[in-house]
């Protein structure tokens, strides 16, 4: 079992397989884009299966994999198919932007990918396209539709930012009136690649929910599972829920359950830290598993309490100036 000096289990891997985004988003990156790592530094599908079949015999029983845009990844499908043979993982959820995605409905149903969470910022076309920097509305709100045909259990991620989608979040709420999709806010959180950020966030958890509760009535609070990233609700009589992810106010560090592997290999205990250490360095050096696991668990030990935490204890750049796309969210 992997387990932190706190007592917290970790039995959930975030696997970012690439940096690339076909999105620029401007809680991303900035307009210039970000510098993408060369293709060799990318941890190939063998090491990427190594390390789950050795952390799946740990305990790691859930995987998700982000990017960047993920389907930006050359043959996806093949990495897919080999984690969906490892016996001890349990569910494969993908987060994604969903502009590539409808393609591989099919076969990732016939993988048993069930879980698909769609960053979706903006239901008016020029809103989201503003946000995204991008003209993929209509491509994106397709996949949505596809993906509900197929009864995929749907997450929509939708980021909150100051004067730009505010008026999103009323709507957004009431399309679990028809449809049964889990709608997230998300705090804004700094990882947008150019190291700037508001000193106060005004769109945070009690302004979301706050902005809600003076326009819809009927809100029932509902049971988080364990390890939850959102606090979520349900409007009464609604088939879909609505939730609140507090990723800058950090209010759920204390059941966290999650390892992050970056698209180069490095290991990153929680998601405000700088990385732990570089796994692809210690395969390609040789490393045995046991001599893996050694540094996986000792790195997990180690995890920082909280992401306030983990945030401080940054070495080279206390600020951060990381996007998200070369974490995974
Ligand atoms: P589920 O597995 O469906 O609960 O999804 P998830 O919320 O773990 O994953 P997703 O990739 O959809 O992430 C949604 C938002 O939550 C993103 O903005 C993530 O960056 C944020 N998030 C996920 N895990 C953490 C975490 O450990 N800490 C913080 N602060 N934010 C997180
Ligand atoms: N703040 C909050 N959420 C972010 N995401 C990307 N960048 C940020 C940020 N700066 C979200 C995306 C995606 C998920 C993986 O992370 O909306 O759905
Ligand atoms: Fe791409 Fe996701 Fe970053 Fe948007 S948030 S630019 S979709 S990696």
């Amino acid at each position: 079992m992997l387990q932190d000096k706190f007592g917290r289990v970790i039995d959930y891997l975030r696997i970012a397989v690439t940096d690339r985004c076909n999105f620029k988003c401007e809680y991303c990156m900035p307009a210039e884009g970000i510098k993408y790592d060369s293709q060799t530094n990318l941890l190939n599908y063998e090491e990427i299966i190594r390390l789950v079949k050795l952390l799946s015999k740990e305990g790691i029983n859930k995987i998700r994999i982000t990017g960047g845009e993920p389907f930006l990844r050359k043959d996806l499908m093949v990495l897919l198919r080999a984690l969906s043979e490892i016996n001890l993982i349990d569910k494969i959820a993908i987060t994604t932007n969903g502009t590539l995605t409808s393609q591989y409905i099919d076969e990732l149903l016939e993988l048993g990918i069930k879980s698909i969470n769609l960053s979706i910022d903006s239901l008016d076309k020029s809103r989201f396209n503003k946000i995204t920097r991008t003209n993929q509305f209509e491509n994106v709100w397709n996949c949505f539709e596809k993906l509900l045909k197929k009864d995929f259990d749907l997450k929509i991620n939708c980021v909150i930012l100051d004067g730009q989608n505010i008026d999103d979040i009323i709507p957004m709420i009431k399309l679990g009136e028809k449809y049964n999709i889990s709608v997230r806010f998300i705090e804004e959180m700094p990882f947008n690649g150019s190291g700037t950020y508001h000193n106060v966030l005004k769109w945070d958890y009690n302004n979301i929910i706050g902005h809600i509760k003076n326009n819809l009535k009927n809100i029932v609070a509902l049971n988080n599972e364990p390890g939850s990233t959102s606090i979520n609700f349900r409007v009464h009589g609604y088939i879909g829920r609505f939730g609140i992810i507090p990723a800058y106010t950090r209010s759920f560090c204390g059941s966290c359950n999650r390892l992050r592997l970056t698209p180069n290999g490095v290991i990153k205990t929680c998601l405000y830290d700088e990385g732990i250490f570089n796994v692809r360095d210690l395969i390609r050096a040789g490393a045995s598993e046991a001599q893996l696991l050694t540094a996986i668990s000792e790195a997990i030990h180690n995890k920082a309490e909280n992401g306030f935490e983990a945030e401080r204890g940054r070495l080279s750049n206390k600020q951060i100036i990381e996007s998200m796309a070369i974490i995974g969210g």
